[in-house]
Formats: C-alpha cells, sequence, structure tokens
C-alpha cells in the first residue's frame, strides 16, 4: 500500500523535522501536538527549513509553497492518526507517555497503518505491549537536522513483523534516506553508542589535560570526521591493514595498550565535567557567536557536503 499520508504526532524539533522531510517529497502531512503554540513554531521552522533546501538546490525552485500546502495542522489525536498510513512519533521521551500514547494511536489508526517511533532511548519491544498490534509498532530514529541527515536507523521490537520493517525501510528509501535494519534492539542502536564511546573519550581527553575541548573538536572534524564520511570504521579498517585479517593482527597490540588507558565510565565523574565544562566555554566559536549562528554554520556547510555525498553512496 502506496503511503500518501502521514501524521506527525509532537511538533517539536523532530517532528517538525519529519514534516520538513515528507512535505518536501510531495507526502501529505498532518502535524499534530497538544500546544497551539508549538504548532505555530513548528510551521514557522518548516517553512525556514523549505527556503534552506531551495536555497542550496535540494528543492526545486518554487517547491516550498507547494510542500507548505501540503501540511495540516491538529490539536486533535484522531483527526491526526484515523487519516494516515504512517504515523510518526516524536514526543518527549519517557515510557508511560510513550505507552499511553501508542495505546491510543492503535485504538484509532487504520488496520494498514504503521506506527513508528522516533525515540532516541526507549525499547519498541516494551512500547508495543500497550497494542492490541504490536507487530506494526517500529522504530524509526533520525539524526538532527533531520531534514539534512539521510540516516534513519530502523529498529523492531520483539513483536514488530518483517513486513513492518520491510515496508518502513522502502518508504524511507523512498523519501531519499539511508535506512539501516538493526537485527536486534539495542539502547542506543547504532549511531548513538559509537557516540556515546566518542564523548566518553573527548571527555576523558579534556579532563585529563591531555587537551583542550577547542583541540579534541579539531582534531576530531579535521582527522577523523572529515576521513569517516567516505568510508567508516570497519572499511576503514579493512583499507589501512591491507584486509580486515591484517588490520586485527598488526594493530592488535597497539590498539590494546590504548585500551588499557581508556576510561570505562558508565557515568561522567563530576570532577571531569566541571573541567570539560570551564574548557568548552573557552572555545572560539562559543566565545565568538551565539548558539543561533553555530547552528547556521554548522547547516550552511553540511548542505554543501551533502552536494558531494547525493546521490547516494554507491555502495552504502
Ligand atoms: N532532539 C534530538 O536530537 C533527537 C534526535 C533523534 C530522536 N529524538 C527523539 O525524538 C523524540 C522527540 O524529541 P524532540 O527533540 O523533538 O522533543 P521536543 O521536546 O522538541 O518536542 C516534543 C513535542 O511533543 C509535544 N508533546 C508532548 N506530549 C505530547 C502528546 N501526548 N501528544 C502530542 N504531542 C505531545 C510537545 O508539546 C513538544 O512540542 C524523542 O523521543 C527524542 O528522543 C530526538
Amino acid at each position: 500500500m502506496e503511503i500518501k499520508r502521514v501524521a506527525c504526532v509532537g511538533a517539536g524539533f523532530i517532528g517538525l523535522g519529519w514534516a520538513t522531510l515528507y512535505s518536501s517529497k510531495g507526502i501529505e502531512v498532518i502535524l499534530h501536538d497538544i500546544s497551539n503554540d508549538m504548532l505555530g513554531k513548528a510551521l514557522k521552522q518548516i517553512k525556514l527549513n523549505l527556503l534552506f533546501l531551495e536555497k542550496h538546490r535540494l528543492l526545486k525552485r518554487g517547491c516550498t509553497d507547494v510542500a507548505l500546502k501540503k501540511i495540516k495542522t491538529t490539536l486533535n489525536l484522531t483527526e491526526a492518526v484515523y487519516p494516515a498510513d504512517f504515523v510518526t512519533e516524536c514526543v518527549p521521551e519517557n515510557y508511560t507517555i510513550n505507552k499511553k500514547l501508542f495505546k491510543a494511536m492503535d485504538e484509532i489508526a487504520p488496520e494498514h497503518t504503521i506506527l513508528a517511533s522516533s525515540s532516541s532511548g526507549l525499547l519498541m519491544t516494551e512500547i508495543q505491549k500497550a497494542t492490541n498490534k504490536p507487530e506494526r509498532c517500529v522504530m524509526t530514529h533520525p539524526i538532527l537536522p533531520l531534514h539534512l541527515i539521510p540516516l534513519v536507523e530502523i529498529v523492531g521490537g520483539e513483536k514488530t513483523s518483517k513486513e513492518t520493517i520491510m515496508k518502513t525501510y522502502k518508504f524511507m528509501d523512498s523519501l531519499g534516506r539511508t535506512p539501516v535494519v538493526l537485527n536486534k534492539e539495542v539502547p542506543g542502536y547504532i549511531v548513538n553508542r559509537l557516540s556515546a564511546a566518542l564523548w566518553r573519550e573527548a571527555v576523558s581527553l579534556v579532563s585529563t589535560g591531555v587537551a583542550s575541548a577547542e583541540d579534541v573538536d579539531r582534531a576530531f572534524c579535521k582527522g577523523i570526521g572529515l576521513r569517516d564520511p567516505i568510508f567508516g570504521p570497519c572499511l576503514r579498517a579493512h583499507i589501512a591493514g591491507g584486509s580486515i585479517e591484517g588490520f586485527l593482527d598488526k594493530l592488535h597490540e597497539s590498539y590494546t595498550e590504548r585500551w588499557k588507558t581508556m576510561e570505562t565510565w558508565t557515568s561522567i565523574p563530576s570532577s571531569a565535567a566541571k573541567k570539560v565544562i570551564k574548557s568548552v566555554h573557552e572555545m572560539n566559536i562559543i566565545r565568538k557567536k551565539t548558539f543561533v549562528e553555530i547552528e547556521e554554520l554548522r547547516d550552511e556547510k553540511l548542505a554543501k557536503i551533502l552536494k558531494i555525498m547525493l546521490p547516494k553512496h554507491p555502495f552504502y
């Protein structure tokens, strides 16, 4: 069944990001929130996002108005979910809120409709327990800024059907996204687990005085960050070692030496947090630019990178 109409439940950062994406691809969107104020703010930001895409030729000229006409807003959950072929939930991350909402959406949504959550940290196995049709519930985890970053992690719960995963994959693919399906549920999925490992090491380097926050970020952006959009850690290892077997064999000892000196924190000690806070506030960019200006700078650069990276990577 073709997905023509999507309900976005929650109109914060993620909800408005999904609404930008769907509407820019010609899909009808019904944006729902419990706050009228949030709906108004979301519409303004969606327009800015679409104009930004148009400016960078990531959206055809003149298509902002066409896309905006695809979006309706409502404070009523039934009005949003009943006509939808696909529901994207984007409310704050909390099992009580999510389970209550999924129960209600499951009662309202037509039989064929897929119910997807954007949650970064909750498990679908737990949320879907609140529904009568758990097989149609799935995680679709996006990355901010959602209208620019193509990755969507698709994660089923124990009761999610293969059909739901397959339909969700096809839908995301048809929107020009790069979907990745996880074979099993794990907190943080792929992206946030990799980020968590990197963040712990960044905090450790700064808090032990190895380098400032500015230099850790510089090393990342002009080193790993620049190289790894092309490969990724697994292919990089294969190429760097002459083969993956060679990498594991030749670099085994030096990696072991590094790992021996690295932290295994499961929470950041307050002494380390204090040092990192001080160092981040000393960063040049933080002293010279506002939060909004930094985000704008990021998005301008991202749009340029995207033009090189798109159409999709031939192998990924
Ligand atoms: N912000 C991120 O970087 C990010 C990235 C990926 C995924 N996520 C996930 O996306 C989800 C939404 O995050 P966000 O950053 O957009 O949050 P947000 O706080 O910006 O927006 C949440 C919105 O949900 C609305 N809301 C609250 N309860 C509701 C209800 N019962 N029904 C309808 N609307 C309701 C709020 O009014 C608000 O507008 C979370 O699960 C989060 O983990 C966030």
